[in-house]
């Protein structure tokens, strides 16, 4: 297994391009199931969460290529009139978003057979809100052997209003899509608003979909007969983005991101605001300087557009470092403070106590060897490493490489000093 070796105390500055979204990405390549049908998807970014959706894809029987050199960032998936409508374990365990796949199948198949996911180890992570949703529309769902064993009757999905009791990003996605062919109209209430929504309802549109109001909490689709295969751009990756600026906030540095975007990015702007930084959105980028050592602010996350459960890890590292106390509340995910403790092996001054982090910030953090434990968990140690007194070495990295395309040679890029130890190799220890 790959290691990255850091050595700590160097403040980030220049300029580098945000990737797509996973997020956005990992949807849109469900919605291919939706037509069949050559489609396009750009600026899809290289990430083992989106080889193992292609993966699942390709057993359903849909064609997946990713263009080469400069195309190496667009997809073409090629969906046939014949799918094979079944996600085996082997390929859902390692991902969440699999789930994806079971609205498109059963709006254009009619049946599906998809394993219950496995995905980061945050919490119980049900998918009962899903199910849920999909029975409203006339689903029949039994669950065995681990599986979700579903059938759709004569005729086909029938529009409904679906109001969910706890909002979910993927769960209002799943229903989008099944909705989209269905018979008549779907009302999706307490619908989760993420700008990933948004983006999968444009796609969705653009194949020739009728949905409304996606971005807020209701949305209604007209299902309609058919639709075309997608040409399609994802959004940029708010939370890569978000992380990058948060390195550059807790080394002192001074950063530009091409091609992310403010808008998507309020609630954590306003906490670094809050922490000292002066951010500044122009030319297309979004800029940020550090001035000094970061001042603590509490947060609380919740669903967009509060503050994003993929950011509240590495927020943890930045007020570890900060001056004064926080307190950072966690509501999306049980157990998603699994980071503290490799935080505290490094000096971190935090104590847990259920959904709550108190977090006293120190001066100094030392480097030492820590284990990733989930994606975004990850990526808060690798932060503690860019600020911490000499090596750090992050155990684990495949968590890393399932949601972030490469994070050490932007950090690079950014002046850190980060190498990537290939498992077995030990020469890059220095
Ligand atoms: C998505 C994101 C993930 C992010 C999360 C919250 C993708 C591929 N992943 O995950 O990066 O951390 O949103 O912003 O987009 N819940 C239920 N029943 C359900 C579904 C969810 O109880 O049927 C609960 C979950 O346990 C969790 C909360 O609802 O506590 C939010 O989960 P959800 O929005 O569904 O997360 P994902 O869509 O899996």
């Amino acid at each position: 297994m790959d290691t990255l070796v850091i050595h700590g105390g160097r403040a980030l500055t220049g300029e580098v391009a945000v990737s797509g979204a996973k997020n956005a990405a990992l949807p849109a390549m469900a919605a291919a199931l939706l037509a069949s049908g050559e489609h396009r998807l750009r600026r899809v970014p290289r990430l083992a969460d989106v080889a193992t959706l292609g993966r699942l894809l390709g057993h359903m029987g849909v064609g997946v290529e990713r263009g080469r050199g400069r195309a190496g960032h667009e997809l073409v998936l090629s969906t046939p009139g014949e799918i094979r409508p079944e996600a085996p374990y082997d390929l859902v365990k390692t991902m969440r978003a699999s789930v994806l796949v079971l609205g498109p199948l059963l709006a254009r198949v009619g049946r599906a057979r998809v394993s219950l996911p496995g995905g980061c180890a945050i919490g119980a992570r049900p998918i009962d809100q899903h199910l849920k949703g999909l029975a409203a529309l006339g689903a029949d769902i039994r669950l065995a052997h681990g599986y979700v064993e579903a059938t759709v009757p004569k005729g086909g999905l029938r529009g409904a209003h679906v109001p969910f009791d706890v909002v979910s990003v993927t769960g209002t996605e799943n229903l989008m899509m099944a909705a989209a062919l269905a018979r008549g109209k779907t009302v999706l209430s307490n619908a989760a608003r993420e700008p990933e929504v948004e983006d999968l309802a444009v796609a969705l549109v653009r194949m020739g979909a009728r949905i409304a109001g996606a971005g807020t909490d209701v949305v209604e689709i007209e299902g309609v007969e058919g639709l075309r295969p997608i040409d399609h751009e994802v959004i940029a990756d708010r939370i890569e983005a978000g992380t990058l600026l948060v390195a550059a906030a807790a080394t002192g540095g001074e950063i530009a991101l091409r091609g992310a975007r403010a808008d998507h990015l309020e609630a954590l702007l306003q906490k670094l605001r809050e922490s000292g930084s002066r951010i500044e959105s122009e030319d297309g980028a979004l800029r940020l300087r550090a001035s000094g050592r970061p001042a603590a602010v509490g947060l609380r996350t919740a669903p967009y557009p509060g503050f994003p459960t993929d950011m509240q890890a590495q927020m943890t590292t930045l007020m570890a470092i900060a001056e004064g106390s926080a307190v950072i509340e966690e509501t999306v995910f049980e157990n998603r403070f699994m980071h503290v403790l490799e935080l505290q092996r490094m000096g971190a001054d935090i104590t847990v106590s259920g959904r709550t982090a108190h977090v006293q910030g120190v001066r100094r953090i030392e480097g030492a060897p820590v284990m990733a434990t989930d994606l975004r968990a990850s990526a808060s140690l690798v932060l503690a490493g860019l600020v911490a007194d000499g090596r750090t070495v992050v155990q684990r990295v495949y968590h890393l490489d399932r949601g972030y395309e490469r994070l050490e040679r932007k950090l690079r890029l950014l002046g850190a000093d980060v190498r990537r130890v290939a498992a077995g190799r030990r020469d890059g220890l220095r």
